[in-house]
């Protein structure tokens, strides 16, 4: 007997064929009325009980999250809120699960609890609903590359490089901890280790892309990433997912129109692909801002802003430009900032990204920035200052991507390793490609987390994901 997904039911409507669900219950009500739901849809579907011809025992079984598989005819529904319903014939109870013990009772449970019992919040609308979306983010993803012929490219989760030179790498060893060959300097002797090097999870695929890039011209990457950053914020996580586009011939300025046209396409997916989803977070998040200040709720409802993102340019501003507009900001005069921003060449807060894409009321695009607070990679300009980055701002969000123009010149890219104090001995083979058949080339890294954040609303990037790694927890 075939089995039919509810989703396809409630599309097809067969009224009057026999089919059979499987799927866990929601809530059972009067002894009569039981919401399944299967997961394949946000929606549940009714099902209908004579309980006079089924066994009692076998009625009080069916409480919220048995597993249950039911045999019935489909009808139009005789009451409100459901257009069909099951008329049950059968119903075998697959698996049982205890009242008393199931924690997920039908109620609203706060998304921290829910965290701690990560292993069943995918049977809540709100998980269920983000893991569909997630779904169909990746798959829009894969499917804008290949209709733009880039190939999908897997690049090292252990590896030997430390592609952003920031030093903060989860270390991959097999050397017994309790007794750790040392060399005669008295440091760690990775010779006698797995690899015969150091080795580590890798922070980012990019250096690994470009290879590929200067070989079949258009690639990307969507692998995890791990960094072992000490960050407990709500746009951290120490293992997230990134996709690397690497194209060669691309300068700055394709780079960033790739990328925007990118956001857009895959944001615009979400919206005719997930709308029952979207529809139930969007509510979701005017619910919780209730109970929020009035300046910190969002402007517009989810979908709202999901549709004005990916209809309108994102603002292009140099980091230049931008710092003369933090430095006369309201903010920033008032001394409201908690860093004041007075010289050129520091760094941006999120408060800082928050204030420029509220100022122009648009995803922002900032450009060239000084050389001394990016990665050795990027691509210098004629001032000598400044290299050819770009990070792209979202709403909410802040940092989405983080990309740039890479340093194509053998000379200046040698000279740049230099003076990050990087071995260059590490990086031989990167500096090879410039040796032999370099060209112009670009790229950049999404966040995947953060664009389901986005489009999902939800406000903490622990519950973007199904199991977060973040410092003090690696549960499940
Ligand atoms: O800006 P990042 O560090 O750039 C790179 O890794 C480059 N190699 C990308 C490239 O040019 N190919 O990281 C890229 C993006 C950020 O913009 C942010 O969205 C996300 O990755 N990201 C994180 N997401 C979740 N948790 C973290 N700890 C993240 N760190 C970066
Ligand atoms: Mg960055």
């Amino acid at each position: 007997m075939e089995t039919n997904s509810i989703k396809e039911i409630l599309n097809k409507k067969p009224i009057g064929s026999t089919i059979t669900v499987k799927g866990w219950v929601r809530t059972f009500r009067s002894n009569r009325f039981i919401a399944i739901n299967d997961g394949s849809t946000l929606k549940n579907i009714q099902a209908v009980v004579d309980f006079e011809n089924f066994d009692a025992d076998l009625l009080k079984r069916i409480t919220t999250g048995a597993c249950l598989s039911i045999k019935g005819d489909l009808v139009n529904s005789q009451g409100k809120g459901q257009e069909i319903e099951i008329l049950v014939s059968e119903i075998e109870i697959i698996g049982d699960s205890n009242p008393e013990e199931y924690p997920l009772q039908p109620k609203k449970h706060s998304l921290e609890f829910l965290r701690e019992i990560a292993h069943l919040r995918p049977r809540t609308n709100t998980f269920g609903a983000i893991l569909r979306v997630r779904h169909n983010l990746a798959f829009a993803i894969h499917q804008y590359f290949h209709n733009k012929d880039f190939f999908y490219l897997n690049t090292p989760i252990i590896t030997g490089s430390d592609a952003e030179g920031a030093g903060e790498m989860f270390n991959v060893s097999v050397l017994d901890k309790k007794n750790i060959p040392l060399t005669d300097e008295g440091e760690v002797d990775y010779s006698q280790d797995f690899f015969g090097k150091e080795a580590n999870l890798t922070v980012s695929g990019q250096l690994e892309a470009e290879l590929a890039a200067l070989a079949l011209s258009k690639v990307y990457t969507f692998g995890p990433t791990f960094r072992a950053e000490n960050s407990n914020t709500t746009r951290h996580l120490a293992e997230f997912w990134m996709i690397e586009p690497e194209v060669a011939f691309n300068d700055l300025d394709d780079n960033m129109d790739l990328a925007e046209d990118f956001l857009k396409y895959v944001i615009r997916f979400a919206l005719e692909n997930c709308v029952d989803d979207l529809e139930f977070l969007e509510k979701r998040l005017l619910d919780e801002e209730k109970s929020k200040p009035l300046n910190e709720r969002s402007d517009m409802p989810l979908t709202e802003k999901l549709r004005f993102v990916s209809e309108n340019n994102f603002r292009r501003v140099s980091y230049t430009e931008a710092i003369d507009i933090l430095r006369n900001s309201k903010p920033n005069k008032k001394k409201k900032f908690q860093y004041l921003i007075e010289d050129w060449g520091v760094d941006l807060q999120s408060e800082h990204e928050k204030f420029l894409v509220k100022h122009f009321n648009a995803p922002v695009i900032l450009f060239d920035y000084p050389a001394h607070i990016k990665a050795f990679y990027m691509r210098l300009n004629e001032d000598g200052k400044t290299v050819r980055a770009m990070d792209i701002l979202f709403p909410g969000i802040g940092e989405i991507i983080g990309g740039s123009q890479r340093e194509e010149r053998y000379d200046i890219l040698e000279q740049r390793i230099e003076e990050f104090g990087i071995e260059k001995e590490s990086l031989m083979w990167y500096l090879e490609t410039r040796k032999f058949g370099t060209c112009t080339h670009s790229g950049f890294g999404l966040g995947f987390e953060r664009l389901v954040q986005f489009v999902t609303g939800m406000g903490n990037i622990r519950d973007v994901i199904p199991f977060p790694r973040t410092p003090g927890n690696a549960e499940f």
